[in-house]
């Protein structure tokens, strides 16, 4: 499909998946309580999240109540469960989703050679077999059935297409292409979409989605190129969290639609001045901290210390800054006072802090600022406190 990015011209909507309580769930060390995991779903819910995949209900009797509650309470968006190309997997998870105002099961298979050798040990012909026998069961638990290709992106485009062909033919409503590895690069997977959609017949049947893993750091990068081929769904957690590397960030891929709205032709439901919220709720459950310098939601996002950026965000936001912190629910740019910081930036934080100083003040002030940022590494409002009024004792004696 071409898509133009004339302004004003209608935008496709992305449906966001977010997995954070199960994919999310899967990294090492991030197991959350129920509790944490009610307030996680009420929150995305409330963020405008499309689809929460809520856990893995055979996974174990705490999954199962998690899926359980969390699809009984959530009041929007779709409540999928994941379940395995297994019979009482895919019976589990339809009755923790069945009160669900929309509810979903998320089947997966398999579908490389390398799975299907060492893991399945299947044939190709068998696992096709078990693609229609999955999908047909979980179609008569509920109307929404999500099918993925697990390690896609290793798999030959021939069978994959074979694949996705039975999964539609038996009903599924969502195809899933995961970059299970993370081993695709933007313009494989952009492909992989297309060529997927063009060949298979009745591929509009379904919504195609993206799923991808940051082993080489190109999760969000594949997840937009994926849209670009034609997927109208992507999977991702908050703050990235997730198996290995993590998935791609839900905040990075939002945010990145929004602000770059010139050449993303796209739109998401999310509200995105709740982002750093929930960055910190995922964080606070799951114990993982948000690397300082994390786009979106690290604390560095909208921290300047460099005397030149401080300089141009004075005179004007813009200058070094794309998106504003208020949209994504931070209350406002810091400057950093440190050693790299400028005489501009220190006369605003000093007439933030109340003090108006004179010309003559605010230079001896400023000379003891940088010698004490040359000691310390971080210098606080305390400190520029103690050296300016010091520096005021100093010119009464
Ligand atoms: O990475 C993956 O392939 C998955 C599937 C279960 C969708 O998480
Ligand atoms: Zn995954």
């Amino acid at each position: 499909m071409t898509i133009s990015t004339k302004a004003g011209s209608p935008r496709d909507r992305v449906l966001i998946f977010d997995t954070t309580l199960r994919d999310g769930e899967q990294c090492p060390g991030a197991t959350m309580t129920l509790e944490e995991k009610l307030e996680i779903a009420d929150l995305l819910d409330a963020m405008g999240v499309d689809i929460i995949e809520a856990g893995f209900p055979i996974a174990s009797n705490g999954d199962f109540e998690a899926v359980s509650l969390i699809a009984s309470r959530v009041k929007n968006a779709t409540v999928a469960g994941l379940a395995r190309a297994i019979s009482g997997d895919i019976a589990r998870a339809g009755e923790a989703v069945r009160h669900a105002v929309r509810p979903r099961i998320h089947t997966f298979v398999s579908t490389s050679p390398i799975h299907l050798a060492h893991q399945m040990r299947k044939t190709e012909d068998e696992v096709i077999e078990i693609i229609t026998a999955t999908v047909a069961q979980a179609r008569n638990l509920v109307e929404d059935v999500e099918w993925s290709a697990m390690d896609a992106t290793r798999t030959s485009i021939d069978y994959l297409c074979r694949c996705v062909e039975a999964a539609i033919k038996t009903g599924a409503t969502t195809i899933n292409l995961p970059d299970t590895v993370g081993y695709a690069t933007p313009d494989e997977y952009r492909h992989m979409f297309r060529s997927v959609r063009e060949r298979v017949p009745n591929s509009d049947k379904a919504i195609f989605s993206a799923h991808t893993h940051d082993d080489l750091g190109l999760a969000v990068a594949n997840s937009l190129a994926a849209i670009d081929g034609g997927a109208r769904q992507v999977e991702c957690t908050i703050n990235g969290i997730g198996e290995r590397a993590g998935n791609a960030a839900l905040e990075e891929i939002v945010m990145a639609i929004r602000t770059r709205s010139d050449v993303l032709p796209y739109e998401t439901g999310i509200n995105a001045a709740m982002l750093t919220r929930a960055s910190k709720l995922a964080a606070a459950a799951t114990s993982f901290p948000v690397q300082y310098n994390k786009a979106i939601v690290g604390r560095n996002a909208f921290a300047h210390e460099s005397g030149i950026h401080q300089d141009g965000m004075i005179k004007n936001a813009q200058t070094y800054e794309i998106m504003t912190p208020e949209s994504v629910g931070v209350s406002k740019t810091s400057l950093v006072m440190g050693k790299h910081s400028g005489r501009n930036a220190f006369r605003t934080r000093l007439g933030e802090m109340g003090y108006d100083l004179s010309d003559n003040q605010l230079e001896d002030a400023f000379v003891r600022f940088k010698e004490l940022a040359d000691r310390k590494k971080h210098v606080y409002d305390e400190d520029i406190e103690a050296l300016v009024d010091q520096n005021i004792a100093m010119a009464h004696d």
